[in-house]
């Protein structure tokens, strides 16, 4: 596969509300791609980069009040530095990046949940931080919030950490789910769509198929 790729890498972003599974399923992704040779960079969204682990502690970590301006800006803060120092240069030397969250949660959180809307400063500040990096492909974990609530009280059974979003109420994350769903049919060929309901190994079916498909048009 690896050595039929030219000129820039590809990103694909795995995207969905909290406890639908993408990271699960992003791992595995990993997995079966570096055994089919394919040399991928995972990284996430927010906190990949020194810096951004800093921003990403004071933008989850509950117990003060955070505007949703000030909110959005610090997550663009993550994605300018994360593009620059990650992305760009794993683009740059032909690599496949998947990434847990990119700009698409931005629409969905800040922009659908808490309510910005479409505000043209929004728009041109997301371009600036983006800096002309947009996700190749998309996958979207489709799952109902009540599902997704559920795997989230599983995980922090297990010991997971419990963020300021974990925290919100039904109806942020339902308008979350609502915010994918309008971008998946704005961009039908980029976003597909993954039955996330379903088994960890049927879902990483799909997951496989959808990259696979991918991959054959680009390489
Ligand atoms: P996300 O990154 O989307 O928030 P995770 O991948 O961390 O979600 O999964 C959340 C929890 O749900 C974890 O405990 C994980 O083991 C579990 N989980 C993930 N996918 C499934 C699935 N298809 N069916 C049941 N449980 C799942
Ligand atoms: P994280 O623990 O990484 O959640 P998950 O494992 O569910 O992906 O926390 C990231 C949180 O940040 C998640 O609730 C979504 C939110 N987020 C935004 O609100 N806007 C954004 O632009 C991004 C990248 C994430």
């Amino acid at each position: 596969m690896e050595e039929k790729m030219s000129g820039r890498g590809l990103l694909i972003t795995f995207e969905g509300i909290d406890g639908c599974g993408k990271s699960t399923q992003m791992r595995l992704a990993a997995d079966w791609l570096r055994s089919r040779g394919v040399a991928c960079l995972t990284t996430h969204e927010p906190g990949a980069t020194p810096l951004g682990r800093e921003i990403r502690r004071l933008l989850l970590s509950s117990g003060k009040h955070v505007t949703v301006e000030a909110e959005l800006l610090l997550f663009l803060a993550d994605r300018a530095q994360h593009v620059r120092e990650q992305l760009v240069p794993a683009l740059a030397a032909n690599r496949i990046v998947l990434c847990d969250r990119y700009s698409d949660s931005t629409h969905a959180y800040q922009m659908a949940a808490r309510k910005l809307g479409q505000d043209e400063r929004v728009l041109t500040l997301l371009d600036f931080a983006e800096c002309g990096v947009h996700p190749d492909l998309t996958l979207w974990f489709d799952v109902s919030v009540d599902v997704a609530f559920h795997r989230m009280q599983q995980r922090q059974k297990g010991g997971g950490e419990r963020s300021r979003f974990d925290l919100e109420a039904r109806s942020f994350h339902q308008r979350v789910a609502d915010g994918f769903a309008r971008l998946a049919r704005q961009s039908p060929c980029r976003i597909r769509r993954i039955d996330a309901e379903r088994s960890i190994e049927q879902v990483q079916r799909q997951v496989r198929m959808e990259i696979e498909t991918f991959l054959e048009d680009k390489l």
